[in-house]
């Protein structure tokens, strides 16, 4: 049993196997959080606890039996605003007297086999590692709005979900103005918190801070979860590191609006909210109903590498779904970078002959097969094939296609709309924008309306009939702009500040029904690259572009960064062209070859300006992807190097799960004369086995671990390599 409830001291222990939680019903009945982290016994974690005066702060009790007792200092697992708890806070709801105060306390409780489900939004499932379920329920009496909070205990995976729901249980209607998923508080101890920041063509650049007295918030109104700030946060130890030292993660499964605040409290004690973003949230919840937050995935483990270790596997074994989940993800060459708008029928037959010839699997079609579609200016929403450049259809090219055995694969954007196109012209209103103003562009297009049901059953309809319709066995599904001024015309004007989240529930909606409908397609989501890389889109689609930035040099660091919460089979990597189109920079192709190996792999380059040695360099790189798939995207990853300025290069090491096998990296970013060779110690090996390196000398897994391995002299321009650690026997 993960989850327990000890009556005399009315705890609630929920247990995974390096990890505990405690929580509390007070004397009062509120729901006290204890302790979060490495496993512990029996104890019961209210010790540490002490009790002081406070008396200057907000106090539920008679003061004079208690001047000790207050919420503003008190450790709690779900918090409320007015209630003299002036940290940041879970829910804020305003009820139709105009009171703007809710206080929750216990109510009942249950425990319950398997994995929670919420309904219309993704969430961790059960994939056989048997969870558990705790459901708490809290009220609040006078304005009778109660409050389930929901936890899934993964033991195996030392994985803690947690999410809410919060109902109207009484007649009037509540007005939400901030409903979040969880708080979690860390009351004693120095904190680092890592995020991820970054930009279109930079995502998700770590940056390790110490926490500050105030409030940290990470978040994103985009309508996305976009490329600034990942949902994604760890708060670990100041002295930890990828091998060692306490370390949180909070990951939010949600792919628009969402904000998680850190604040380091008067008291030096830590609180973490984090749930959809507050910013223009209001939710009109009547009599009776209930509504949903997005899941949050909680974990905790000694050290960096263990931490993703944990969040790799649950991503892969119980968030991602379908046909594609654990399989070989086909070798693609991608057009777009090749060819940009610019293609005929002839072209791209070109690109798929040399891609067949050469080992690759599958060929997709990019931007601009599309009526009207020569630059980025008009066609979006009218998913016709352009007869200008495909003049025999998209059926015979796919059929050419197949006939020399690839498979074939589109782009769409569904979610958008160019001005100039017949969609628009004919449904103005199905766009998201502000009445009597012009429309905020961005990349000259505007967003529809998902919130609106013939929106949604449109873009099913067009989906499904082009699925339908053609031989198509993937889809890059992308998303280009952020969402600015959205407002429903088919919504009430008190409800407007609904229509973001509903415009995410259809979509995930949209998703379900398309994956279901068409099982043998394998989506791979995109946002101008990595604009909504997040748990909440691996739900329906088990691998996303991340970035556009195809550079292998910056795709280090955006690899590296993306490497802390998701694992490497759901990144999109891809083989460009040298000068990189986005920077500039020329690599070595073995360069490129070995970093988009740490990914999903393919290739985005004109296949017909390659030299015969690099046409058979990349017969063997498909060769070596195949071979080393299963270590890299099951397999444990280590990073061996950081990310810093003095850094002179990057390493990193995959390990098969029986540590049988392991794949060590290396690009030197900047090689320096005269220097001492390049040495690492690689880790996750059986030190009392023997291991052959690339073929060339074997020796002790111990030996590899403590003594380490150095590198030849690598010189030139971003030189690299690839080693494979096999074990004897
Ligand atoms: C942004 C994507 O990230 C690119 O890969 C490409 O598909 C373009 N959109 C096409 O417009």
């Amino acid at each position: 049993m993960s989850i327990r409830y000890i009556e005399e001291t009315k705890q609630l222990i929920l247990e995974t196997k390096n990890t505990a939680y405690q929580m509390k019903i007070d004397e009062l009945g509120y729901l006290q959080h204890l302790y979060y982290g490495p496993k512990l016994g029996q104890n019961d974690m209210s010790y540490p606890f002490r009790i002081y005066d406070h008396g200057f702060s907000g106090n539920p009790y008679d003061m004079r039996q208690n001047r000790a007792y207050s919420l503003d200092s008190m450790s709690q697992e779900y918090t409320s605003f007015g209630v003299g708890d002036f940290r940041v806070t879970s829910i804020r709801a305003s009820c139709s007297d105009g009171s703007r105060c809710a206080e929750f306390r216990y109510e009942e409780h249950e425990i319950l086999d398997g994995k929670y489900a919420i309904p219309g939004l993704p969430s961790v499932y059960d994939s056989g590692q048997i969870a558990q379920t705790l459901i708490v329920t809290l009220i609040d009496k006078p304005a009778n709005i109660r409050i389930k909070l929901y936890y899934g205990v993964f033991e195996e995976l030392d994985i803690i979900t947690r999410a809410a729901e919060i109902i109207n249980a009484g007649y009037e209607i509540v007005w939400l103005r901030k409903a979040c998923s969880m708080c979690l508080e860390l009351p004693f101890g120095e904190w680092d918190m890592i995020h991820f920041h970054g930009r279109h063509c930079m995502e998700r650049q770590p940056e390790r801070v110490p926490l500050f007295h105030g409030v940290h918030s990470i978040s994103s109104g985009r309508g996305m979860s976009s490329h600034q700030h990942n949902p994604f946060v760890i708060l670990c130890d100041r002295e930890a590191t990828e091998d060692s030292g306490v370390c949180y993660g909070v990951m939010l499964m949600y792919s628009g609006n969402h904000k998680t605040e850190i604040e380091l409290d008067q008291f030096d004690c830590v609180r973490v909210v984090t749930g959809l973003s507050d910013d223009r949230f209001r939710w009109e919840l009547a009599s009776e109903a209930s509504f949903f937050t997005p899941e949050v995935i909680l974990s905790c483990a000694d050290g960096l590498t263990e931490l993703s270790y944990n969040y790799h596997r649950v991503i892969r074994h119980n968030v991602v779904r379908g046909e594609y989940k654990l399989s070989h993800r086909p070798v693609l060459i991608n057009n777009w970078e090749a060819t940009y708008f610019d293609f005929n029928e002839e072209k791209l037959l070109s690109i798929a002959e040399k891609a067949k010839e050469l080992g690759i699997e599958m060929f997709v079609l990019d931007d601009g097969w599309f009526k009207n579609r020569n630059d980025d200016n008009a066609g979006l929403g009218d998913w016709i094939p352009d007869t200008r450049k495909l003049p025999n259809g998209l059926e015979s090219l796919i059929a050419k296609i197949n006939d020399m055995g690839l498979r074939f694969g589109l782009w769409i954007e569904p979610e958008m709309v160019n001005e100039d196109s017949d969609l628009y012209r004919a449904h103005p209103d199905w766009a998201l924008t502000a009445p009597n103003r012009a429309p905020m562009m961005a990349r000259n297009q505007l967003a529809l309306d998902l919130s609106r049901r013939e929106v949604h059953e449109y873009l099913f309809q067009t989906i499904a009939g082009l699925l339908e319709k053609y031989n198509i066995t993937y889809i890059k599904w992308d998303f280009n702009r952020p969402l600015a001024d959205v407002y429903s015309h088919s919504t009430p004007s008190p409800r407007q500040g609904e229509v973001a989240h509903r415009y995410y529930l259809s979509l995930y909606r949209l998703y379900e029904r398309l994956t279901k409908a068409f099982p043998h397609v394998l989506f791979e989501g995109c946002a101008g690259g990595g604009g909504r890389f997040d748990a909440g889109m691996l739900h329906y689609s088990p691998q996303i572009w991340c970035s556009d930035n195809t550079d292998a040099i910056s795709r280090l660091t955006i690899q590296y960064g993306t490497s802390f919460g998701y694992p490497a089979s759901t990144v999109g990597a891809h083989v460009s062209a040298s000068p990189n189109h986005q920077t500039g920079r020329k690599t070595p192709l073995r360069t490129r070859g070995i970093v988009a190996m740490s990914g999903t792999f393919g290739y985005e380059l004109d296949l017909s300006l390659l030299s015969d040695e690099d046409c058979e360099e990349i017969k063997e790189q498909i060769k070596r992807f195949k071979e080393i798939e299963p270590i890299v995207h099951d397999g444990k990853l280590y990073r061996l190097s950081k990310l810093s300025d003095s850094a002179h290069y990057m390493a990193w090491q995959f390990v098969s799960p029986d540590q049988s096998r392991s794949v060590l990296n290396i690009v030197v970013t900047n090689p320096l004369a005269n220097s001492a060779p390049v040495h690492v110690n690689l880790k996750g090996l059986l030190p009392d086995e023997i291991y052959s390196v690339n073929g060339e000398f074997e020796v002790l897994g111990s030996a590899l671990m403590q003594g380490g391995y150095t590198f030849p002299r690598l010189t030139g321009d971003y030189p690299a390599m690839q080693l494979d650690i096999v074990k004897i026997g």
